[in-house]
Order: C-alpha cells, then structure tokens, then sequence
C-alpha cells in the first residue's frame, strides 16, 4: 500500500501559502536533489507541506514515476475569447497550517533552500474567510467527496502506475467583486448553482445550465468526474479571488470541467462565473507517493 502525502486531505488548516518555481538552466539532478532535502528538512507537528513536481522535472528526477496521462498545462480558450493561461513550472510547495508564523517560516525555509537555482513563478497566502467561503460570498467545498470517496477522487489507486500519488492542479483566480457584488443575491445563486446563506444545490428547473455547478459537475461514459477541492481565498486592496488546487486521480477530470466552464461543448454553454473571474495561471503537477517522493530526496 502506497500512502499519499497527508497534507492533501488536511481539512484543519487556515493559513495556505503556494509558492511555484522554475528550475533555471543547466541544475545538475544533484543539486536539485540536495536543495529539495534542505527545502523539505525538520519537522513540525502543525505544519504539512504537499510537494509536487511538473512533468518535465519529474522526468529528469525521477523517470521511474510515471503517473498515466500526466501532462504539461497549455492554455485553453474558450467561446467569448475566454483564456485560460499557463504558467507552467516545475516545483510546486503547498504550505499548510493553523499558525501564520509556522507557514511563513517553512515557506522561507523553502524559498533558501531553493534560490540559487530557481526562479519564482508565483508566490500567494491565502486564508479561510468566514465559515469557508470563496470571497463571493458563496461557501466554497460543499460537494466535495465525502469520507472515502475523496480518496477515490484523488489518489492513483494500487495497481496504476505512481500509485498513491496525487496529480495537483493549480489556478490561480482573479474576481471582478464589485461586479459580482451589483448582481442581486438571485442571481448570484443562479450564477453558481447554490444558495448563498446556506449553500442548498438549486434543483430541478431553477438550477440554470450555465452555472458553476451545471458545468462542473460532469460525468464521462457514465463516470463522474469527481476531484478533490482544497482552494483558498487571497485579497488585498489590490487583487482579490480564489487561489483554485485540486487533487485528481487522472488529470482528464479536471480538463472535462476546464473545457465545459469554457463553452468547449456542443452546446457553447459556458459557466457564467468567467464573466465576474479571470484564470490567470494554469498549472499540472504531481505529487508522488511518500514511497516514491522518498526515491526523489
Ligand atoms: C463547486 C467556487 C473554480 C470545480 C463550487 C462551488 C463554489 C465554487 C462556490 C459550490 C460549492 C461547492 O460544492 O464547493 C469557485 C470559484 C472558482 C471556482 C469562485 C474560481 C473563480 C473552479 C474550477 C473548477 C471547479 C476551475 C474545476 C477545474 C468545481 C467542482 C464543484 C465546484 C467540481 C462541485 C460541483 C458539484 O459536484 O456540485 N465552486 N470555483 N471550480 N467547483 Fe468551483
Ligand atoms: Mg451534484
């Protein structure tokens, strides 16, 4: 039995941060290597960091993993020249915890660790807001698998190839608030697909086809295309939205959800959230086994 990295299923974290690196030309494996064992070294009880790499460090680090349809992200476009951009990189550290101070340091720690032979893509904290709600208001993780279905969703199962891991996707979104907030509460139900106060799924004829839930939740030859949600809210005076992760256990989930919020279907439908939120990066990446990430260090 592979076991997958704890702090994917940590439901008791409040403060996030996600930093993303591109490894700079000509870095030995080596070096990699080294510098990753000083980014990941000590302990803490309060801390979890989820590490997952894009396909082509992978590839050079460990070419004995090899998770089935794992791929680099490449920007999508959608009907009403929606985009959804890639910003690709090869490192990817999700920090986790209850304390500010703890995040912020193991996130420095990493940074160190990595600086000589990396550049940063991006860098983001986040927090829970209120009772978990995306900073539209709406409580963001209600449909999530429950129980042992989010194993399900997320993890390559026994049996596949890097078992027990976990591909990782990130997006990193920019809302238009006021813009929303002008919608009446009606229709900002309508554009999600659930109740604001309490979060109750619109059924039947009140539930439109263009809202979030209709274009996500998707099934595909009879499977549903379930992931596992572990988004945060970010905002200051400057830029405010929702810092999008989800664990998969086969990429192509996510890309089916991608491609419907987008219109990318017969019908053209697309999600009417992209008309008050902007995709502003996109990224693939995996996060291997605790087994296999132990071949890696
Ligand atoms: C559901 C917010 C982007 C996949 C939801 C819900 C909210 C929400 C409020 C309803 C409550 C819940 O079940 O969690 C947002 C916001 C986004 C965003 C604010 C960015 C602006 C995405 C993206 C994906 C996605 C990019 C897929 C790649 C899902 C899924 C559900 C969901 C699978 C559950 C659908 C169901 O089965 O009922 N989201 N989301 N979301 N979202 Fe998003
Ligand atoms: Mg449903």
């Amino acid at each position: 039995m592979q076991n997958y990295q704890l702090g994917i299923f940590n439901e008791e974290a409040n403060i996030f941060n996600v930093t993303e690196y591109k490894v700079n030309e000509n870095i030995s494996s080596s070096r990699i290597k080294k510098a990753l064992n000083n980014a990941l070294h000590g302990k803490s009880e309060e801390i979890e960091v989820v590490v997952s790499f894009g396909k082509d460090i992978l590839e050079v680090l460990a070419p004995q993993i090899q998770p089935k349809g794992f791929k680099n992200y490449v920007q999508l476009n959608g009907v009403n020249d929606f985009v959804m951009p890639s910003n690709q990189a090869d490192l990817y550290f999700r920090v986790i915890g209850i304390d500010n101070s703890q995040v912020l340091d193991k996130t420095i720690q990493i940074q160190e660790a990595l600086k000589d032979i990396t550049t940063i893509v991006i860098s983001e904290n986040g927090f829970v807001y209120k009772d978990h709600r995306d900073l539209t208001g709406f409580v963001d993780g209600s449909a999530n698998p429950k129980e042992e279905k989010k194993y399900l969703a997320a993890i390559v199962p026994e049996g596949e190839p890097a078992a027990g891991g976990s591909f990782v996707f990130h997006q990193k979104w920019v809302h238009d608030l006021v813009k929303f907030n002008e919608l009446p509460v009606s229709i900002q139900e309508k554009v999600i697909g659930r109740t604001k106060p309490d979060s109750i799924e619109l059924e039947g004829d009140a539930m439109p086809a263009d809202s979030h839930v209709s274009r996500t939740d998707a099934s595909h030859e009879g499977v549903a295309m379930k992931i596992w949600r572990r988004s945060f809210p970010f905002g200051s005076a400057t830029e405010k939205g929702l810092f999008f992760i989800a664990y998969t256990c086969d990429p192509f989930r996510i890309d089916i959800q991608l491609e419907r919020m987008l219109g990318n279907t017969k019908d053209g439908v697309y999600d009417q959230m992209m008309n008050y939120s902007k995709a502003t990066t996109g990224a693939y990446s995996f996060a291997p086994s605790l087994e296999d990430l132990k071949t890696i260090l």
